[in-house]
């Protein structure tokens, strides 16, 4: 693992990056920028590294076989990827691509014209929870998958002492960004990630979402923050998505078989246990064994951030396979195509509102890849 970083953005989530970064060997941060210059140089000073000028400058500086990291607010992602296509470069972008599927399907043909790489956010599919998973799944080992629930309850936030969030170089936790952009473009992507690398496009999103608190802290207007979705994928079992800020913690994916059940219960977690639980009859009773049994792959996985929650994410993965694929020459496993498809499956969850009906969607993607490790 080797190569080069170069960063747009360093609020909160730019820490979790650079603590998943020191985990990693080998990737180094060329140049870092944010139109906030005390932001900038709080974040350059905590971490030593150099602060750019400019975007241009930076863009300008960037090596071509690097990969440079969006980590701006939601509302800035199209034009700051726009920019960074145009300078031919291969980016990274935190989650969604853009704020509308016609800007994001734009990205991703300025992407493929300018011959570079374009991913999103969330990365947690490369990890060893998905991967665990994903092997079972490609074994057989909970039988023919039939059905799929996937929750992202995150608690009651509005009620959180979410001022005292601060990451390690002194950024506030956005609050009124997290409220305004919604928690399923937030959240989504985490198991939408996982679950269209293992069965490739979703074809039809049938879904709604609501504003349940609406008086929640911060100038408004604040998006949905509660969300269910259907999805129909061409290859793959149906699937229940659920994200809020609403109902108590719940980062569980159920996966319903012949066999039984296989789940995780952290989606944020990439050591978090992965297991079986068989169905059974005891005596006349149907039922799952109370004793599932943990699956682990045999080959060792990818570094690990030892910290808790969303923190215990590596966040570099997803950066750190861009730059293996370009090492290697291969394509990388977070294709351009996979990006545009989980941002059109986001936003149609995002936007469903009370009447949305059924959603077909109008992108598509291949399964992804298993890392060699979990081949
Ligand atoms: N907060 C989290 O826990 C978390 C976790 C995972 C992913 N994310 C994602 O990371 C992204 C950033 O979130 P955050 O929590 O770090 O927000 P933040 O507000 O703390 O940080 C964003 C930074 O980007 C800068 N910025 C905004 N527009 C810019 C522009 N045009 N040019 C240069 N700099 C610009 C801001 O000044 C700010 O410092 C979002 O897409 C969010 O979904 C956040």
């Amino acid at each position: 693992m080797s190569g080069v970083v170069s960063i747009i953005g360093c609020g909160f989530v730019a820490d979790l990056y650079m603590t998943s970064l020191q985990a990693m060997d080998g990737i180094t941060v060329a140049g870092v920028y944010d139109h906030d210059a005390t932001r900038l140089a709080q974040f350059c000073a905590h971490w030593n590294v150099p602060a750019a000028e400019s975007r241009a400058a930076l863009l300008d500086q960037h090596p071509r076989d690097g990969v440079v990291l969006n980590l701006t607010n939601p509302s800035a992602h199209f034009e700051v990827n726009s920019a960074c296509l145009a300078a031919g470069c291969h980016t990274y972008s935190e989650k969604p691509l853009a704020l509308r599927l016609e800007d994001a399907k734009t990205l991703h043909a300025s992407a493929d014209a300018a011959g570079v790489m374009l991913a999103s956010a969330p990365c947690s599919v490369l990890g060893e929870a998905a991967q665990t998973l994903g092997h079972a799944l490609r074994r057989g080992t909970c039988g023919t998958p039939r059905a799929i629930y996937a929750e992202l309850d995150d608690g009651f936030v509005p009620q959180a002492a979410y001022k005292k969030w601060i990451s390690d170089s002194g950024a506030p936790w956005p609050f009124e960004d997290e409220f305004k952009v919604g928690c399923t473009l937030e959240h989504a992507g985490y198991y939408l990630g996982w679950l269209i690398s293992w069965f490739g496009s979703v074809r039809t999103v049938v879904a709604a979402s609501a504003e349940t608190i609406p008086d929640k802290e911060g100038r408004g207007p604040h998006a949905p923050d509660l969300s269910v979705a259907t999805l129909f994928f061409d290859n793959g079992p149906v699937t229940r998505l659920t994200c809020s800020i609403v109902a108590p913690h719940d980062h569980r994916i159920r996966v319903i078989g012949d066999h039984g059940v296989l789940s995780c219960k952290a989606a944020w977690d990439n050591s978090a246990k992965v297991t079986f639980a068989k169905r059974m009859t005891v005596r006349r009773r149907l039922m799952e064994s109370p004793f599932p049994r943990r699956l682990k792959l045999s080959r060792p996985t990818h570094p690990k951030v030892n910290r808790w929650g969303a923190a215990a994410m590596n966040f570099m993965l997803g950066p750190a396979e861009m730059l293996d694929a370009l090492h290697e020459g291969r394509p990388s496993r977070l294709s351009n195509d996979f990006a545009l498809h989980m941002t059109e499956v986001a936003l149609a969850i995002q936007n469903a509102g009370e009447h949305a009906g059924a959603q077909a969607m109008t992108t598509t993607c291949d399964r992804m890849e298993p890392m060699p490790w979990a081949m």
